[in-house]
């Protein structure tokens, strides 16, 4: 089991923030982005006008910055040096407006319950100490209408293809990842978090267990990720 207690995850974090968003779009050829905007078009569909998305685990701010085009938008993380560079990147692309950011656990959301339209969680999920506190806690600041997205890594399904992917991603990628940031663990702990993660029916199982009517999940990139999407009512 990793070690996922906060403090160690605020460190890992805080020690490639720097890096973190070049490595992103390096590691993945950009198609990350192409993810974000998958979640932000999914949630369009669904959400009226006038609504607020507590985008959770934001970071650097990507996805936030992707939504802010359809909500007003708070992006909420517990590792400091990861939101300064989305405060930044936020008042850059003038949108102070539409973003704001918080310093806040997952764990413990210091927000009103049904406060939000929307719940989004990009790759963070899976770095929880215990994954069902977070879905519940996010169940908690949902209105009763609320969706929730996570959009999280898996593992691909059609064996060639697993096996290739596998690869680049136990191999090559922590190498690369060590090579830019220049520190060995976090591009070592993505593959294994990954691996640890709850398969596609077990997480449904879990968000159904929590509350969550219905659960519909999008494989990705042939399955490279996932964007799980969750509502507290029937979709229709
Ligand atoms: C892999 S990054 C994802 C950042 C961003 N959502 C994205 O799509 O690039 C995971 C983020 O989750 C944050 N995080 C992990 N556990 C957390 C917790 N318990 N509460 C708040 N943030 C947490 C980390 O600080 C980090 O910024």
């Amino acid at each position: 089991m990793l070690d996922k207690r906060s403090h160690q995850i605020q460190r890992m974090f805080a020690s490639v923030a720097h890096r973190y968003d070049f490595l992103n779009r390096l590691l993945s050829l950009s198609i990350d982005q192409l993810w974000r905007r998958f979640t932000r078009r999914k949630l369009d569909q669904r959400l009226g006008s006038g609504s607020v998305i507590l985008d959770l685990c934001t970071g650097t701010g990507d996805l936030a910055i992707e939504l802010s085009r359809i909500a007003a938008v708070i992006g909420c993380d517990f590792c400091h040096p990861m939101l300064v560079r989305g405060v930044e990147k936020s008042l850059r692309k003038d949108l102070a407006n539409r973003i704001e950011f918080a310093e806040g656990d997952a764990l413990q959301l210091p927000f009103a319950s049904a406060r939000f339209d929307a719940v989004t969680i990009a790759f963070g999920l899976r770095n929880l100490e215990h994954y069902e506190t977070g879905i519940r806690e996010m169940y908690r600041v949902l209105n009763d209408t609320g969706y929730l997205a996570i959009l999280e890594f898996s593992i691909p399904k059609w064996p060639v293809y697993r096996q290739l992917y596998l690869f680049y991603f136990t191999k090559i990628l922590p190498r690369i990842g060590a090579l830019v940031s220049g520190k060995d663990g976090p591009y070592s702990y993505l593959p294994a978090s990954v691996k640890e993660f709850p398969s596609v029916e077990a997480l449904k199982e879990m968000l159904l267990s929590v509350g969550f009517k219905e659960v519909v999940a999008y494989p990705l990139t042939g399955g490279i990720a996932t964007l799980h999407l969750a509502s507290k009512r029937r979709m229709g």
